[in-house]
C-alpha cells in the first residue's frame, strides 16, 4: 500500500515516523504548505500530483479543518482511492456526503482515530453495532479537557497556564475553543451516534456547555461534597430520536469517569446483550492519534470495506425527558432559575430536576447576564 499523506503538523509526522519502521505500506507523497526538510518521499504543495499518481491507492487526511480537507478527501475517493482521516469535524459534517461517495466509488472510508485518539472505539462499537442494538454511548471523549480538570482538581493551578501545557504536549486543538468549549466533543459524540444508532444528528440539535468557566472556587465546592467535575458527552436512542448533550457533570467517586487521569479518555457502550463496555487510552497525542490511523490503514489492507454503518437516516435530538439536578454558579438574577433552586451550596445553588433542554436554555440567559456563569450536571 501506497499512501499520499495530506497535512504534516501533530498527527501526519507521527503517522510518517510510525510508517517509516513498516515495509507493507509506504509514503509516496506529502501534501504541505510550509517547507519540510529532508523526508524519504516526495513533498508538493499540489493535490493534483497525489490524485494522478497511480501508485497512490490510499489518501490519509490529517490536516484538520473543512476546507479543503472536503474538497481534497472528495477528489480522492472520486479518483478511486480509499480515505483514512482524523478529522472529526469533516467525518462529522460531511458524514452522509463522504459515506455515498466511498460507496459509489467503491473505495472504502475510515476515521478511527477520529474518536478517542489512540483508542480502538468506533472499531469497537462497529462490531458492538451488529451484534446487538446500542441504547446508549457516553463518555470522556476530549483529552485536552480532561488533562484540565485533573490538574484542577490535583493542585490549584491557573486554567490558561494548564490549558498552555496541554497545547505544548500536542493534546489540544488549532483552535482552543474546541476544546474548552466542547465542540471536539460534540463532533465526536455525532460520529460516534451515527455509528451506534445507524443516524445522522446535525450540529445545531446538539446542545454543548463547556469548561471555559470553571474556577478554582467551583471545583473547591465539588471537592468538599465528594464529587469530580469531568466533561460528559452523552447519546441515548430513543423511540423515535436521541437525547444527545455534552455538558460539565458532577461524578461521586465511584464513577468510572471520575478516576480517569491526564489526558486519557474513557467512552462507553450500552448493548442489549454486551450490557456496558468501556474503552480506556490515549484520547489525543501524536503517536496515539497516528497508531489508530495505521490499523485503519491495515484494516483496509486485510480488506476491510466500506464505512463503519450503511444506514444513515436523519435524526431529531430530544431532550426534554433527560432530567438531571444542576450545580449553576452566577451572578445573573433569573426568576426562572429562582423557581428552580433546590439547595445553597456557599456561593452557588443546585437545583431540583431539570430537563437538560431547559437548563441549555436558561445557561444561555444567564450568560447573557453574567458571561463567567457556569453549570455542571449532578450525575
Ligand atoms: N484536541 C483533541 C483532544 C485531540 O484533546 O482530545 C484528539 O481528538
Amino acid at each position: 500500500m501506497k499512501i499520499g499523506l495530506l497535512g504534516f503538523g501533530v498527527v501526519g509526522r507521527g503517522v510518517y515516523d510510525i510508517l517509516s519502521d513498516r515495509e507493507d505500506v509506504s509514503v509516496g507523497a506529502v501534501l504541505a504548505r510550509r517547507d519540510l526538510g529532508q523526508l524519504s518521499c516526495a513533498v508538493t504543495r499540489d493535490m493534483q500530483d497525489i490524485l494522478n499518481d497511480p501508485e497512490i491507492d490510499t489518501v490519509v487526511e490529517v490536516m484538520g479543518g473543512l476546507h479543503p480537507a472536503f474538497e481534497y478527501v472528495s477528489g480522492a475517493l472520486k479518483a478511486g482511492k480509499n480515505v483514512v482521516t482524523s478529522n472529526k469535524h469533516l467525518l462529522c459534517h460531511y458524514y452522509k456526503e463522504l459515506n455515498a461517495l466511498a460507496a459509489e466509488n467503491g473505495v472504502v472510508l475510515r476515521g478511527t482515530a477520529a474518536v478517542g485518539g489512540g483508542i480502538p472505539w468506533l472499531t469497537n462499537l462497529e462490531k458492538a453495532a451488529r451484534a446487538n442494538a446500542i441504547s446508549k454511548v457516553s463518555g470522556i471523549m476530549n483529552g485536552t479537557t480532561n488533562y484540565i480538570m485533573d490538574a484542577m482538581h490535583k493542585s490549584d493551578v491557573d486554567f490558561a497556564d494548564v490549558l498552555k501545557k496541554a497545547q505544548e504536549l500536542g493534546y489540544a486543538e488549532a483552535d482552543p475553543s474546541a476544546d474548552i468549549d466542547g465542540w471536539d466533543i460534540q463532533r465526536k459524540l455525532i460520529i460516534s451516534a451515527g455509528v451506534a444508532f445507524g443516524v445522522c444528528l446535525h450540529e445545531d440539535d446538539v446542545p454543548v456547555f463547556g469548561i471555559r468557566n470553571v474556577s478554582a472556587a467551583d471545583i473547591k465546592r465539588f471537592q468538599a461534597r465528594g464529587r469530580t467535575c469531568k466533561l460528559i458527552a452523552s447519546a441515548e436512542k430513543l423511540l423515535d430520536s436521541v437525547a444527545a448533550y455534552v455538558e460539565p457533570t458532577l461524578l461521586t467517586s465511584d464513577a468510572l469517569e471520575a478516576a480517569v487521569p491526564a489526558n486519557f479518555n474513557l467512552i462507553s457502550l450500552e448493548g442489549e446483550h454486551c450490557g456496558k463496555q468501556s474503552f480506556f487510552g490515549q484520547g489525543a497525542g501524536r503517536y496515539p492519534t497516528a497508531y489508530n490511523v495505521v490499523q485503519d490503514l491495515l484494516d483496509i489492507q486485510s480488506g476491510v470495506q466500506g464505512f463503519y454503518t450503511d444506514k444513515f437516516a436523519d435524526a431529531s435530538t430530544n431532550n426534554a425527558g433527560a432530567l438531571h439536578r444542576y450545580y449553576v454558579r452566577t451572578n445573573a438574577k433569573l426568576p426562572a432559575l429562582d423557581a428552580v433552586v433546590e439547595e445553597n451550596w456557599d456561593g452557588a445553588v443546585v437545583t431540583l430536576p431539570v430537563s437538560v433542554a431547559q437548563m441549555h436554555e436558561l445557561a444561555k440567559s444567564m450568560l447573557a447576564e453574567d458571561d463567567k456563569s457556569f453549570f455542571a450536571a449532578l450525575a
